[in-house]
């Protein structure tokens, strides 16, 4: 079978690599850029490192800062809006996935016309490539400043629903390990986990290739080797740097193998009690493999590996669950082992969750299919 692999033609990587931004975007004779970005990152100035680079090679920029966590279809036609009174011909995001997730939006709608809920119901849906969109990214994170990927919530019926769509993929991403030197823990946790999950949805997905296998196994050693370091000391450089070619690489993988159950399931949870994207990943992350490690052992032995178990002497089913194990190890210390009804989860929710979960466009891939009943019940073991 054929594949195709979808990744930005250019990415810049590293501390500082936001000062390469400038003089890339005064090549390409841009004139005027929507900054699409949330009010924290205003607020203790983070975005200034953009608008500084940008004004530096004299390219003039309007900022809708609008975006929610869990970005809504209101957020993009609020961003839209803003892009034609300010007549932006391109788009910057800057900010975790949420921003990002906006940025898309805006972008393919304003070069495609409709709603956005017109690209949701297949993938490439969109005629057009979307306006240029760069992505500046501030967490490790979602990935969304480099996939073909955008999640967005549809408040008046609770649901979460992922675009995928060829032409959501950023013309430049930035990935400046600077800019995330400022996460507090809980974010770096949260958002690592999601890496971390990605990673592992792509590893076992039934699109999976040798490109998104290499990809997605070097993201998990980087991530099981730095998310804890990362954590306890936010300063340390090194680490923040290894996270961020970890969920880029998660990115590589996912973008192209998709992902499972994990994201399904996470997406109604973020659509109906808008919760932390990555929290829930990290929480459903050991339910879910422990419920396809019955199909899928050998490619969860090699996870174990990724993970840093020493699987000799092990069965293919012994070491899927030590790799487990050491998932759960990792999620309970950086603080995202957690329990859904803590968070607010009701069990009358469950079924219209399990529902929506099957409909969504991630559960495509994972590799064993489950009915309602057994997604209810992974929900339940989480609860
Ligand atoms: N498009 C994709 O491929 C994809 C993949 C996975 C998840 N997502 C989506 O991404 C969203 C979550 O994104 P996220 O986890 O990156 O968080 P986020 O973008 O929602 O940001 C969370 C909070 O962190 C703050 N923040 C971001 N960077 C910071 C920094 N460097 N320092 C201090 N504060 C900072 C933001 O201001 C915000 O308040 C969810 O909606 C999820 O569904 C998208
Ligand atoms: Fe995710």
């Amino acid at each position: 079978m054929s594949t195709t692999f979808y990744m930005p033609p250019m990415s810049m990587m590293g501390p500082d690599a936001i000062k390469q931004l400038g003089s890339e975007l005064q090549a390409r004779n841009f004139n005027k850029a929507l900054i699409v970005t949330d009010k924290a990152l205003v607020d203790i100035k983070l975005v200034d490192r953009l608008t500084d680079e940008l004004s530096a090679h004299d390219i003039a920029f309007a900022i809708f800062d609008g975006v929610q966590p869990n970005p809504t279809e209101k957020n993009i036609e609020q961003g839209l809006e803003i892009l034609k009174i300010q007549d932006c011909d391109f788009v910057v995001s800057f900010g975790g996935g949420s921003s990002h997730d906006c940025a898309k939006g805006i972008a393919l709608v304003a070069a495609n016309g409709g709603h956005i809920r017109d690209y949701s119901k297949g993938v490439h849906l969109s005629a057009k490539p979307q306006l240029p969109l760069v992505t500046v990214n501030t967490t490790a994170g979602t990935a969304a400043e480099m996939t073909i990927f955008a999640i967005v919530t549809n408040e008046e019926d609770e649901t979460k629903y992922p675009i995928v769509d060829k032409n959501l993929t950023p013309i430049i991403a930035v990935n400046d390990s600077e800019l995330m030197v400022a996460m507090p823990k809980f974010l770096t946790a949260s958002t690592g986990m999601d890496a971390l999950t990605h990673a592992v949805e792509a590893y076992v997905s039934t699109a999976a290739t040798p490109i998104t296998d290499a990809s997605a196994i070097k993201a998990i050693e980087l991530i099981a080797q730095n998310l804890k370091k990362v954590v306890d000391n936010g300063e340390d450089r090194a680490a923040r740097d290894a996270m961020q070619y970890g969920e880029y690489l998660a990115g590589m993988a996912f973008s192209n193998a998709s992902l499972g159950y994990v994201h399904s399931m996470a997406h109604q949870l973020g659509g109906v009690y808008d919760l932390v994207h990555g929290l829930c990943n990290a929480i459903l992350l050991p339910y879910v493999s422990r419920f396809n490690a019955v199909d899928s052992s050998e490619r969860f032995a090699d996870i174990a590996k990724a993970m840093g178990i020493d699987t000799t002497g092990m069965n293919a089913a012994d070491a899927a669950e030590a790799g487990i194990v050491e998932i759960e190890r990792l999620s309970a210390s950086v603080g995202t082992a957690q329990k859904l009804a803590d968070l607010g989860v009701k069990q009358e929710k469950l079924e219209f969750m399990a529902i929506n979960a099957l409909n969504d466009a991630c559960s495509l891939t994972n590799p064993r299919k489950a009915s309602t009943e057994e997604i209810i019940n992974i929900f339940k073991q989480a609860m």
